[in-house]
């Protein structure tokens, strides 16, 4: 645990050139906030998978000055200036959506566009995918996954079918209205959906005139950069338990959220990663369907979803809440070599006579301490807890870990003793600032 992080200047120091922030639960667990409170110090900031699924929140000044912003597509370190943003050949991109965005940040004076670049290998998401997300949901009846229905799971489909459009597509108005034309054919006669063809086809060609300077072949970039000696951080999106391999499948997306993921969507290669910092909430949390072995289907899980704000920032649907459930995390410290981890939320575990921490599972007398594939195992087993006791105080104004309560401190000193890798950071508040470095 030798590790000791002082401020966000200092993990550059502390952590390297290039680092990956993963989530380490199923995703919200406050990735926007660290990665814009450190996008300050780096010169790019990537990400190298999903689409419009996620939502990452950043709060920026106090008080009525407060601003609050919500990312879905845009890296959450775009409110620097002088940084660059990336979105790197693993995303999925549904363009309206990122066209929206950066007009919000317009209308804030905030030249978004100027900073951003886009892969040219990266794929497209069109509104019929939504569409077929949301009749495919339908579709599977009780066993629908709750998605997010951005399309996202209809995209990666075409991607690893062969036949998804592409950001280099759209460079070429002949070939894209050919392609675009035989995709939507398809989905129509196999979905009865109806698409207008032409009209989407005329859109493309209008965003096309605004976007094809920033659509560029953003590996190259990165790796000059680096080579120049830039500093790079790649914003992970969702969570570990919600990757297509390593998740709870089928209760996941349809993309690689864990670090081999990093590098295969951004064309960043493993060695080139000097950390990587896990985000986890000081409990957890889900939305959408799936197992989930500590949830809290009672009154201390709505205390935690009232106090913790847990509402989808992509969707708005009321989050599942539990105890910290410690088999998931070091799952994810194993999966993505977890070296620091981010515990978020702490201030929002204030109230509570005593806190839990699941250390491992149960199930007929026998011990696990992993995530089994098998979703019946999984809905079957019991976590099995250690109990803390409680604080009463706000801590969103403490800087200091020493000055944290007493029974604060000792639950993150718990938390750090089980996982065994070091708390660097702990969140006690939504600002940018209210992080507790160590
Ligand atoms: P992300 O998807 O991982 O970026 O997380 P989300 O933005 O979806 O959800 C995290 C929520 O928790 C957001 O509303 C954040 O503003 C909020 N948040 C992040 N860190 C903290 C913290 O330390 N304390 C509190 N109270 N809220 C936090
Ligand atoms: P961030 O980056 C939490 C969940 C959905 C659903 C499953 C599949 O903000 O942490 P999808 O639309 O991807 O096909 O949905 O994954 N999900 C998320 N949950 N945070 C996210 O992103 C998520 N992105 C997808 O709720 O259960
Ligand atoms: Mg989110």
């Amino acid at each position: 645990m030798k590790l000791k992080i002082t401020s966000a200047s200092d993990t550059k120091t502390k952590l390297g050139q290039v680092i990956f922030i993963v989530g380490s639960q199923w995703g919200d667990e406050g990735k926007g906030k660290l990665v814009d409170a450190l996008s300050e110090h780096y010169d790019f900031i990537g990400r190298a998978s999903g689409g419009a699924n996620a939502g990452h929140t950043v709060c920026v000044g106090r008080g009525g000055e407060a601003e609050r912003y919500i990312f879905h597509l845009l890296p959450s370190g775009i409110l620097h200036e002088n940084k660059i943003a990336i979105i790197g050949n693993g995303a999925v991109i549904h363009l309206p959506t990122l066209l929206d965005e950066v007009r919000a940040l317009e209308e804030k004076g905030l030249d978004a566009l100027g900073r951003l670049r886009i892969s040219d290998r990266a794929h497209l998401i069109f509104d019929y995918h939504k569409d077929i997300d949301e009749i495919q949901e339908r579709r599977k009846g009780e066993q629908k996954i709750g998605t997010t229905k951005q399309g996202i799971g209809p995209a990666y489909s075409d991607k690893i079918s062969r036949r998804g459009i592409r950001m280099v597509d759209l460079l070429d108005q002949h070939r894209f209205a050919e392609k675009f034309r035989k995709n939507a054919e398809l989905a129509q006669k196999e979905f009865g959906i109806q698409i207008n063809i032409e009209s989407e086809i005329n859109f493309y060609k209008d965003v096309i005139e605004l976007l094809e300077p920033i659509i560029l072949n953003t590996t190259e970039l990165l790796n000059k950069a680096y080579q120049d000696g830039k500093s790079i951080l790649i914003e992970g999106v969702q969570g570990t338990h919600l990757d297509i391999d390593m998740g709870t499948y089928p209760y996941v997306t349809s993309s690689n959220t864990t670090s081999g993921g990093a590098c295969t969507g951004l064309g960043i290669s493993p060695n080139k990663i000097n950390s990587i910092i896990g985000i986890a909430k000081a409990y957890t949390t889900r939305v959408g369907g799936g197992p989930f072995p500590t949830e809290l289907a009672n009154i201390e899980g709505d205390m935690l979803r009232e106090q913790g704000g847990e509402y989808g920032a992509t969707t708005g649907r009321p989050r599942r809440c539990g105890w910290f459930d410690a088999v998931l995390v070091k799952n994810a410290i194993t999966i993505n070599g977890i070296n620091s981890i981010n515990l978020t939320k702490l201030d929002v575990l204030r109230g509570f006579k005593s806190i839990k921490i699941a250390t491992h599972y149960t199930l007929n007398g026998q011990d696990y301490d992993f995530v089994p594939a098998d979703l019946d195992e999984l809905e079957s087993l019991k976590a099995s807890y250690i109990e803390m006791p409680g604080w009463d105080e706000d801590i969103s104004q403490i800087r200091d870990f020493e000055k944290l309560p007493t029974n604060a401190k000792n639950y993150i000193l718990k938390v750090e003793e089980v996982l065994g890798v070091p708390i660097n950071f702990i969140g006690v508040g939504v600002h940018r600032n209210e992080t507790i470095y160590r």
